[in-house]
């Protein structure tokens, strides 16, 4: 999203102030022109005549108080009876989620605004069916469940969906092509091919074609590892000399990625104001600050057990100093996810609402956690991770089951080894990682993280096609996490000069 009624504002691609490059890819200098966008239109009944006259009223009585929402094409996802209202005055937002993200965005906040009857839903969700949804995609297009919708669908003539789907006349049997990811995606969680070809009618043998098509794709998407060092980009030579001028002691980087040896709070300076559409990152939680930490074990003769309280990283640091940066370098459509421990997130809830509109958390389940030798407390198996945006942000909610604030899985099993044999006890399994980036950024959106340790977040970025800035102060890690990315992405450009 780059601009409000044509007016440029910083863009998160570009990141100038107003100035969009060739690079941008939602480079869109004039006014947009708005339309309504048919495949919306069509699936939801016009307001009724007292509710466009309550509209009108409100829109006269107390101005527009949200943008209505658009695509780079003027369609209108959202606010399409404002815009009838208002015109051309309507003040617009535009997004840059795909097709398929902004239809399914438009359903979710119009079923969220509207006071749609039963009779109504039921005709938006057999649309639905009929343009290909599943019985469960349809069920969290409109917030009910599965079995609401087979009820609510059965209606009067008792029919059931699949009834009025098998015997529609525009029923589709080619699947959509959108829809190939979503049956990739049933097949590795386990479903068999039978199970999902009933509801795309059509064979197993299809599902699994398609199955090995989207496999293929992925495939080939993969980054392939190049031999020769990569072009460094003006855009990203630019943050690469203002890093070095802040202090980096070391900076490596790719088209793709910047990595900077050197102190998070200094280096952030180097970062131009909203250029980053989020920030991941995995703090020191400073435990080794607590003056009692109940599940480390004391051995007289070699010290503490090796938890996180013993790693000299994690020691001395405050690390929500940094938060005013934060707000700086974010975009008005960014997201910020902060992994913290319990006694901080108290501190980071305050410290981020006072800067951001929002603030809420998640929790990581792991799932195969640290025994809790002397049985005296609970196991501790949950990590937090604080979230902030401002209500300008971008969200891709896809499933409902997929949105939970909750991750769950097992703690990191393959870590990277430093070349002294050590490993960086607080390395994040890249899963955790996927499942924040996918929701909180879009393709080439810049992400931050400050504390990159080994830079695992980094890895995840890069390969779902975002930009990377990584830091950490600590040369032995920088170092693992620079061998990372050269055995993933092939070899940097060493700014100074060098190959990495
Ligand atoms: C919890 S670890 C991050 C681990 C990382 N998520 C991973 O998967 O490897 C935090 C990292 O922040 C680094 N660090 C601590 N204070 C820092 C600072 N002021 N600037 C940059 N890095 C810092 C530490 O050296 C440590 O590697």
């Amino acid at each position: 999203m780059t601009e409000t009624n044509g007016t440029k504002t910083a863009c998160p691609f570009c990141g100038g102030k107003g100035k969009h490059t060739k690079e941008c890819p939602l480079t869109n200098k004039s006014k947009l022109k708005l339309k309504p966008w048919k495949r919306l239109i069509d699936l939801f009944p016009s307001l009724s005549s007292e509710e466009y006259e309550a509209l009108e009223t409100s829109l006269k009585q107390d101005g527009q108080q949200h943008p209505i929402l658009v695509s780079s094409d003027g369609s209108i996802i959202d606010g399409y009876h404002r815009w009838k209202i208002l015109g051309d005055t309507v003040n617009y937002t535009v997004s840059p989620l795909s097709d398929d993200e902004a239809y399914h965005l438009g359903i979710v906040l119009n079923i969220a605004r509207r006071h749609l009857s039963q009779e109504q839903k039921r005709e938006i969700a057999i649309t639905l069916r009929k343009s290909g949804k599943t019985q469960q995609e349809t069920a969290d297009l409109l917030h009910l469940a599965r079995s609401t919708i087979s009820k609510l669908v059965k209606g009067t003539d008792g029919k059931s969906i699949n009834d009025i789907v098998s015997t529609s006349p525009d029923l589709r049997v080619t699947i959509n092509k959108r829809e190939y990811p979503t049956i990739h995606k049933r097949i590795v969680d386990g479903e068999t091919p039978k199970q999902v070809a009933p509801d795309y009618k059509v064979t197993p043998k299809r599902i699994k074609q398609i199955k090995n098509q989207v496999e293929r794709k992925i495939e080939k998407a993969k980054p392939s590892k190049k031999v020769l060092p990569s072009f460094v980009p003006p855009i990203m030579q630019k943050i690469c000399d203002a890093l070095l001028e802040a202090g980096a002691e070391k900076v490596v980087a790719q088209d793709t990625f910047i990595l900077a040896l050197g102190d998070a709070n200094t280096l952030i300076k180097a970062i131009p104001d909203s250029r980053i559409s989020l920030i991941a990152t995995d703090p020191p939680y400073s435990l080794g600050d607590m003056h009692e930490d109940a599940d480390s074990i004391k051995f007289i003769e070699r010290g503490p057990m090796n938890t996180i309280a013993t790693e000299k990283w994690d020691l001395n640091c405050d690390t929500t100093l940094i938060i005013p940066e934060y707000k700086r370098v974010l975009h008005e459509l960014g997201n910020i996810s902060i992994w913290t421990s319990d006694h901080l997130f108290g501190k980071y809830s305050t410290l981020l609402k006072a800067q951001f509109d929002w603030v809420s958390f998640g929790a990581w389940h792991k799932t195969n956690p640290v025994p809790q030798v002397r049985k005296r407390s609970w196991v501790s198996s949950v990590e937090l991770w604080v979230n902030a945006w401002d209500k300008t942000h971008i969200f891709n909610f896809c499933k409902q089951n997929d949105m939970h604030n909750h991750i769950e899985g097992a703690i990191c099993s393959n870590r990277r080894v430093a070349p002294d044999g050590s490993t960086h006890i607080a390395q994040k399994p890249a899963y955790v990682w996927e499942k924040i980036i996918k929701a909180c950024s879009v393709e080439m959106d810049f992400i931050l993280d400050p504390y990159a340790g080994t830079g695992s977040c980094g890895i995840v970025a890069v390969k779902l096609g975002r930009m990377y800035i990584g830091f950490e102060r600590d040369p032995k890690w920088f170092n693992v996490m620079v061998n990372w990315f050269t055995e993933e992405f092939g070899q940097s450009q060493n700014i100074e000069g060098e190959t990495a």
